[in-house]
């Protein structure tokens, strides 16, 4: 992290050390003495203190809670005689948790990231963090535990919907926006879970194994322009392990990579329940979290034996000053010790309108046949069947889950899961679509017919206008799907409705693609994702034009999971014991060739492509050039119109095509512009020179070969519609 001094609060250092007396945390000229101020009045035990937390839930009994610490994720004591404050950290990236209703005050639950991702809108994504960054505050918490910017991988991963895209830029930058956003609050944000936590299954047993160069140009890319863009405080690492040591206690990932490479300067906490050894904290490792749930408090007394055994000026005492140095100077960056939280009442509404924009942006119009939608007001009768659509919409479970005042509207309970303290309930959120669409066309007659039976909804359907069928899939942290398919027959539902009216809409709230044997036999087919806290509205908004939709795939969409690197997920079917002894994810099958760049290289043809997106206009591009500049940097223009009858937003993308010696396919730029029919507007992006460069290991470097580059805009990372050549000197970019 590049510590901005400027973006510091500046602060007067008034010289102590003399008298040696606490004072309050000093101002000074600058962040890094104020720091070393600190350090010199602590003792060795106060360092130490920083270095593990608890988990502020009751999970275990005889764990007691510090006084001033809140219900919620984790609490780290501060040093009170310096004014140094506790951490008391919340989950998460969708809104401060709901901690299976512990916590009683409810919180803004936004939609899913995926739907984040959806709109391709940074400044949205900064609005959603400044929106979280605010509530977390409000709550009273200093650290939320958001900027989950692991890669989908895989659809049937069961926490993609705490995450953004398969593309480490899209990914990268949004992230990095959303932090950017919380931190503005004085607010201090992760990014999480540092690195190649792909799924679920057997996670604190398996191991990613994944080359370097493959985990550079994909899920390290993600995380190193999140850093770059948002200055997260903290990197937690993840449960897996990763080329063989556990993420937490790797070396390779922490220190050489994280700390040396990129030259972070805030501190790295775990995982609850992620640490293995006090030897982590030599590895890279500042902050045990959770520390109750590991087999011991690492950071506490077998650090201490370690510190006792070295002496004086020994590595763990060098260790300890180092993650102490980080810990407080990220304090410092964020404004944590200069803008302590006040605990206050949340703007509900302020909240609410920020969840509703990001699901109207990131609702994506797959199918429109015959332009069915948006759905004329003039309909007589609507049937609307299934997805609890008359009660709520869905939403994910696990550490970060959300929930208003009151709670879920209700919640589909469902047995124990792998992981005892996280309840496995599926919560819906007050925010009815059939409602919404009722207050938006008052003439229309609207049936609601539940998806139990297929005949039934049939039968119901037959006489309508149009019927709008809702279809959910519930995931949560701690496991995966271990398919693709709907649940609970809802395929059946859909196929029987479909052959009862051809005007049949589908609305999915799932956590990514699904498979749809019934694609060919619907009209219309909208993603909507995990909606938020006005999901009902965004959807009814969107189907009825109120609102045009806008969003594209962050996700390709496959057709089934025989088109995926991995046609079954790893583990499944293992038993409990054979989990523990772990088992290899070979990551290089695929290696940076996630998503869309998988199927450009396997020529596999997906249901539907990463980025695609209809809107209710059309759009075409033109004049697309291509200039480098003498450092090797390039920039792209482009004319994007709006070639339909109707106003739209459209999410031109910016690819590149062909390299001189490798052909992947990359993101490497987009925009966002809402035209009025006819309007054009000329777009530039600056490509990031690493999407135009290959890791070398060899060097430890990224390499722009010399040669010609073809770079190609589109609507989807399957139809490119102008292409461009340019030719490229050699470049060697620092790791
Ligand atoms: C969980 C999650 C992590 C969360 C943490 C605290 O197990 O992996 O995302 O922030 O523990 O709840």
């Amino acid at each position: 992290m590049n510590l901005n001094r400027r973006a510091l609060s500046l602060f007067i250092l008034f010289a102590s050390s003399a008298m040696k007396i606490a004072c309050a945390a000093p101002a000074s000229t600058n962040a890094e003495e104020a720091v070393s101020s600190l350090l010199s009045q602590m003792t060795a035990e106060e360092k130490q203190s920083l270095l593990h937390g608890l988990m502020i839930i009751p999970v275990i009994p005889g764990v007691v809670f510090p006084q001033d610490s809140l219900i919620g994720a984790g609490y780290v004591p501060g040093v009170k005689r310096l004014n140094i404050p506790p951490l008391k950290e919340t989950d998460a990236s969708l809104g401060v948790s709901y901690v299976s209703g512990l916590r009683k005050d409810g919180a803004t639950a936004l939609p899913s990231s995926l739907a984040m991702a959806a709109a391709w809108d940074p400044a949205l994504a900064h609005r959603a963090g400044v929106m979280l960054g605010t509530e977390a505050g409000a709550a009273g918490f200093n650290v939320i535990l958001a900027g989950g910017v692991n890669l989908v991988r895989d659809p049937r991963n069961g926490r993609n919907f705490e995450y953004y895209s398969e593309d480490p830029l899209l990914s990268g930058v949004l992230a990095g926006q959303s932090i950017a956003g919380i931190q503005s609050q004085h607010v201090l944000s992760t990014v999480k879970h540092f690195a190649v936590n792909d799924y679920e299954t057997g996670r604190t047993y398996h191991n990613a194994v994944i080359s370097n160069a493959a985990a550079r140009e994909s899920d390290l890319l993600a995380f190193e322009l999140a850093i770059e863009i948002g200055h997260p405080g903290a990197v937690m690492c993840g449960y897996n392990r990763i080329n063989g040591p556990y993420a937490c206690g790797s070396n390779e990932l922490l220190n050489k990579t994280l700390k040396k490479d990129w030259g972070y300067k805030g501190f790295v906490m775990s995982d609850w329940g992620a640490v293995k050894s006090a030897d982590f904290l030599l590895s890279g490792l500042d902050q045990q979290s959770g520390a109750q749930l590991d087999e011991k408090y690492w950071f506490r007394e077998p650090l201490s034996a370690n510190l006792k055994s070295e002496g004086r000026n020994g590595k763990y005492s060098a260790a300890v000053d180092e993650s102490a140095r980080r810990i407080l100077t990220s304090m410092y960056a964020v404004g944590l010790i200069d803008h302590p939280q006040v605990i206050k009442k949340r703007d509900v509404a302020a909240g609410a309108a920020v969840a509703q924009a990001v699901e109207e942006n990131g609702i994506v119009l797959l199918k429109n046949a015959r332009q069915l939608l948006p759905l004329p007001r003039t309909y007589k009768n609507i049937v609307v069947v299934g997805g609890h659509a008359d009660e709520g919409v869905i939403s994910g479970g696990g550490s970060s889950q959300v929930a208003p005042e009151g709670g879920p509207a209700f919640l589909d309970r469902f047995g124990k899961g792998p992981i005892p303290e996280l309840p496995r309930a599926a919560y819906y959120m007050p925010s009815a679509p059939l409602d919404a669409m009722r207050a938006l066309a008052k003439n229309t007659e609207f049936t609601f017919v539940d998806s139990l039976y297929p005949e039934a909804a049939a039968a119901v359907a037959k006489r309508a206008d149009a019927v709008i069928v809702f279809a959910t899939k519930w995931a949560t942290e701690g496991e995966d799907h271990f398919n693709m398919r709907l649940p609970y027959g809802q395929d059946a539902v859909i196929a029987a409705v479909a052959a009862s009216n051809p005007n049949t809409v589908v609305v999915l709230e799932t956590p990514g693609a699904v498979e749809m044997p019934w694609h060919d036999q619907v009209a219309a087919i909208v993603e909507a994702w995990y909606p938020g806290i006005r999901g009902g509205e965004a959807i009814a908004n969107i189907l009825y034009g109120a609102v045009a939709p806008s969003g594209r795939l962050p996700v390709s969409f496959p057709v089934d999971t025989s088109q995926l690197p991995r046609p079954s997920v790893p583990g499944a079917g293992m038993t409990a014991k054979e989990i523990e002894r772990g088992f290899d994810i070979d990551y290089n099958i695929e290696g940076s060739d996630v998503g869309y760049r998988w199927f450009a290289r396997t020529g596999k043809k997906p249901r539907y492509a990463f980025g695609h997106g209809l809107t209710y206009t059309s759009f075409g591009y033109r004049d697309l050039t291509l200039t480098p500049d003498s450092t090797g940097r390039l920039k792209a223009s482009f004319t994007v119109i709006n070639t339909g009858e109707k106003d739209g937003t459209d999410t031109p993308q910016l690819y590149l095509l062909n390299q001189p010696n490798r052909t992947q396919q990359r993101l490497a730029g987009w925009d966002r512009v809402t035209l009025k029919p006819g309007e054009s507007k000329t777009i530039s992006v600056d490509v990031d020179p690493r999407l135009l460069a290959n890791w070398d290991e060899k060097s430890h470097s990224w390499k722009v070969d010399s040669g010609r580059y073809r770079l190609g805009v589109g609507s989807n990372s399957e139809e490119i519609s102008q292409t461009a050549d340019t030719s490229l000197s050699a470049a060697s970019l620092a790791p």
